[in-house]
């Protein structure tokens, strides 16, 4: 039996959820075209669509809320936000923005040229996206483990070094402006990177001159993850594990919306003055003034506390213990899931699961649409429906590598009663699980699947549809 993690903190203010009956789920689910981003989220009892921006706040994030001062340059939330950002990430410029898919655009538009290549441990789709965009080519080194269901490799994140030093021999340094390490690596599992990892792609880096960023959105939960299973940093704290990290980059690019603990944030840090200077010049086109960029002052404030709170040590350890016992739990009740856990969400794997359904009739959809119309629970899929469009640079067709359906975790709201519920509902899935059935796509918008659509095309087609 996996051990219940206790939360650090006890509830002072609640919000009300409600299972709607299942005929009414049913209806709801048809009438957003089983496509689970259309639902509303009020017609959901448990939301794990993302760990982005949901969390609950602390008390003294509310309190921090009422200290906003809206002054619109130099307001003293500024100052705090700065100041907490550069002692955490080590960095001596500070670019704030509204969330990290912003802070990517505005940095590829400043270090891209067309046909630059980018490598990341894993893009998220946000980075892939934005690389895309300004005409560079994605790469994608996952370590060689990841694929490997046996085992128990703690740093499932990493970056394969060796492929990278092949690109390197490959395509030449002049070619590659930037390497991108995503700390956890959302999207193959919320996998943390190594220490050890992190230290050899900065070696490597440094012997061809290319500068090192990290997609440093849950970097507190890879730098838990770092003493956990890294005996040497065992008796360090996670805050000292973090700075020493992010020591290693050259740049930063962090959505606050996980790990800062905020419903809405981003920002970029850079050691490179001239670079500061480009990117606030983008900045204040783009968002806003360089004291402010895009967030009110009580935006500031509370990622600065929340960044803090992020790193402590008692909420690390609930955080990372509720993923690892929903995953237990989960496979009890006959899921297959990616193992170890990471540390924001329970990807489990439909493929596995659903073998009958075929890749074009997407399996993880089939499941996420199942968990919605048997227990009122939003998931997402992250297979063929979510990553399987066509690369807009080379014409090909992409095909990855798992059908996932992730449940990701709000910060600090759900309990173990939320998580007993959901694998209560997993276990009657699994038993009916040959009754499941594929979909196929019957509407899609051009912008769901490529990177440029005209405003009429928005308007029109608000999101994509499917159909049994
Ligand atoms: N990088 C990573 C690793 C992310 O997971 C996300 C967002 C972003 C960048 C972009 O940040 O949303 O603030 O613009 N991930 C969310 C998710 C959306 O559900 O995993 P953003």
């Amino acid at each position: 039996m996996s051990k219940r993690p206790i939360e650090p903190f006890r509830i002072k203010v609640t919000e009300p959820i409600s299972l709607l009956p299942k005929k009414e789920r049913e209806k709801k689910i048809e009438e957003a075209g089983f496509n689970v981003f259309k639902l509303r989220a009020e017609d959901i009892f448990i939301d794990f669509l993302t760990d982005s921006g949901t969390g609950a706040l602390s008390q003294y994030q509310m309190a921090a809320l009422m200290i906003g001062d809206e002054s619109y340059a130099g307001g003293r939330n500024w100052y705090h936000f700065e100041e907490t950002i550069k002692d955490i990430f080590q960095k001596k410029f500070v670019i704030p923005c509204h969330q990290g898919r912003v802070a990517e655009n505005i940095f590829f538009s400043t270090v891209l040229k067309r046909g630059d290549y980018v490598p990341n441990n894993t893009h998220f789709d946000t980075t892939r996206a934005n690389t895309m965009h300004k005409g560079g080519i994605p790469v994608d080194l996952p370590c060689s483990e990841l694929d490997d269901d046996s085992s128990d490799f703690p740093f499932k994140g990493n970056m394969d070094t060796v492929g990278l030093q092949e690109l390197i021999d490959k395509v030449g340094p002049k070619k590659i402006p930037v390497v991108v390490m995503t700390m956890t690596n959302n999207s193959v599992g919320g996998q943390p990177v190594s220490m050890e990892n992190i230290s050899e792609v900065r070696r490597i880096c440094d012997q061809y001159n290319i500068p090192l960023v990290f997609d440093a959105a849950r970097f507190a939960e890879n730098a838990y993850f770092i003493k956990k299973h890294e005996p040497e940093f065992q008796n360090r704290s996670v805050k000292l594990i973090a700075q020493q990290v992010c020591a290693m980059a050259d740049g930063i690019m962090m959505s606050a919306k996980k790990d800062g603990l905020a419903n809405m944030g981003g920002f970029l840090a850079v050691n490179d003055e001239q670079l500061s200077v480009k990117l606030k010049e983008l900045l204040i086109l783009i968002e806003g003034f360089p004291t402010y960029g895009g967030l009110s002052g009580r935006d500031l404030e509370t990622i600065a506390v929340g960044l803090k709170e992020g790193l402590d040590e008692d909420y690390l350890a609930y955080r990372v213990g509720q993923i690892e016992y929903f995953g237990a739990i989960l496979r009890d009740a006959g899921l297959p899931i990616v193992t170890p856990t990471g540390g924001h969400a329970v990807f489990a794997d439909a493929g596995k699961l659903l073998p009958h359904i075929e890749t074009q009739q997407f399996p993880g959809q089939s499941l996420a649409i199942e968990i919605y119309r048997r227990g009122g629970i939003r998931a997402v899929e992250l297979g063929s429906l979510m990553f399987g469009g066509v690369d807009p640079n080379t014409g090909e067709k992409l095909k990855p590598k798992r059908e996932l359906v992730r449940m990701a975790v709000p910060r600090r709201m759900y309990t173990c009663s939320h998580f007993e519920y959901v694998a209560d509902i997993i276990s009657e899935i699994v038993k009916d699980k040959d009754k499941l059935r594929g979909y196929e796509i019957v509407h899609e918008p051009r912008y769901l699947r490529h990177f440029t659509c005209t405003m009429q095309e928005l308007i029109e087609n608000p999101a994509g549809t499917l159909s049994t």
